[in-house]
């Protein structure tokens, strides 16, 4: 990561986006067809409607990472070499050693990136991201990529009916650099973890990691296990507050920023939110139809299609907010 660095104070701008979806389409039928469920149950309870997932056997979360990392090299228009970092949020990495950020850095000739990962759950991206760009003004790097990546079919039990409905694998990618004006780039963060809740979102690899309150609960080690309700309260509740710290602290309303990128969690979790704070529901992007939640591959797969049609506008802030196993939040305002 030496390359040349900024002097001085410096903003940071968006140079390009990318995104990666597997083919293979799971259906709200889909589910019907394998466990006790319904369209019908799934879309008013979550407002999925199919997700994508990879085919395990030779796919996996660096699939899905290369390609968004490719895509967004080829929107920003810049040399895999030019990039100082590769940083990749994600909780379902192929292998723990090495990192997901180190294959793709590698596969795609960026070779002088350092490269790590980075894990805070469907908040992930936000962290990456807030990380990265605070490092790109403090002078230490002058271009990073953040991902967001997850192969969240790798993780599920596909016979719990309650966790497995929701989750899609996905991945997004931005590319940040220093640039001359320093009004540009992230105008204020937040990130935060109460680790007293991780049992609300957890996967087991051992026995052990089980907490008493689940041990009569039928676990598969290895897998996501959720406490739906006491995440789905956490969620509203720490959605609105986030957000609405964002605007306090900025100053800004609804009205002044072009969009809101929320964690693509449940409909019902981003509607009460927004509801609360009485932002338009033009201003607050949804793709979790299609998608369903995928993890820290959320927040950058939304931010990709927003800046792909041309919806992040110049001159006008946009947001982003995410909440996730740890439990972790973040969220992160950004001039573009
Ligand atoms: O990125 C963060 C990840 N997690 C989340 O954001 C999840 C937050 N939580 C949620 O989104 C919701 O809690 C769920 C969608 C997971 C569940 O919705 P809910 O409205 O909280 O349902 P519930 O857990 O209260 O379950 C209601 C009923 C239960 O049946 P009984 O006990 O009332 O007979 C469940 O067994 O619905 C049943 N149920 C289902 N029925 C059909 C649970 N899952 C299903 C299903 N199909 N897939």
């Amino acid at each position: 990561m030496m390359g040349q660095l900024p002097s001085g104070a410096c903003g940071v701008r968006i140079l390009g986006t990318g995104s990666a979806v597997p083919d293979r389409r799971l259906t709200n039928d889909d589910f019907a067809r394998m466990m006790d469920t319904s369209d019908e149950w799934i879309t008013q309870r979550t407002g999925i409607r199919e997700r994508r997932v990879l085919d395990l056997r030779t796919e996996g979360c660096s699939t899905l990472a290369q390609r968004a990392l490719e895509r967004a090299i080829e929107g920003a228009g810049i040399k895999a070499e030019e990039l100082d970092f590769v940083i990749v949020a994600t909780v379902t990495m192929e292998m723990t050693c090495p990192s997901v950020a180190c294959r793709i850095a590698g596969a795609v000739g960026a070779k002088n990136a350092a490269a790590f990962d980075l894990g805070a759950a469907c908040s992930g991206f936000v962290y990456a991201l807030n990380t990265a760009e605070a490092m790109i003004r403090a002078g230490r790097a002058r271009t990073i990529a953040v991902l967001g990546a997850e192969a969240m079919s790798s993780i599920l039990d596909y016979t719990d009916r309650s966790v497995s409905i929701l989750f899609g694998d996905a991945a997004g990618c931005a590319i940040i650099q220093a640039d001359p004006d320093p009004t540009k780039g992230c105008i204020y963060q937040h990130m935060g973890a109460d680790g007293s809740g991780w049992h609300a979102l957890y996967i087991p690899r051992r026995e052990s990691d089980v907490p008493a309150e689940d041990a009569d609960n039928p676990i598969r080690l290895g897998s996501l296990r959720m406490n739906g309700k006491e995440v789905f309260r956490f969620a509203v509740t720490k959605f609105k507050e986030v957000m609405e710290d964002a605007f306090k602290k900025t100053s800004l309303t609804p009205d002044d920023v072009s969009q809101v990128i929320c964690h693509q969690s449940n409909i019902r979790i981003i509607d009460a939110a927004r509801e609360k704070l009485g932002i338009d529901s033009s201003k607050i992007y949804v793709n979790i139809d299609r998608y369903g939640n995928s993890s820290a591959g959320s927040v950058p797969l939304c931010l990709d299609e927003l800046w792909r049609a041309g919806k992040i506008t110049k001159g006008k802030p946009f947001m982003m907010v995410a909440f996730g196993g740890g439990l972790t939040w973040a969220s992160s305002v950004w001039n573009t």
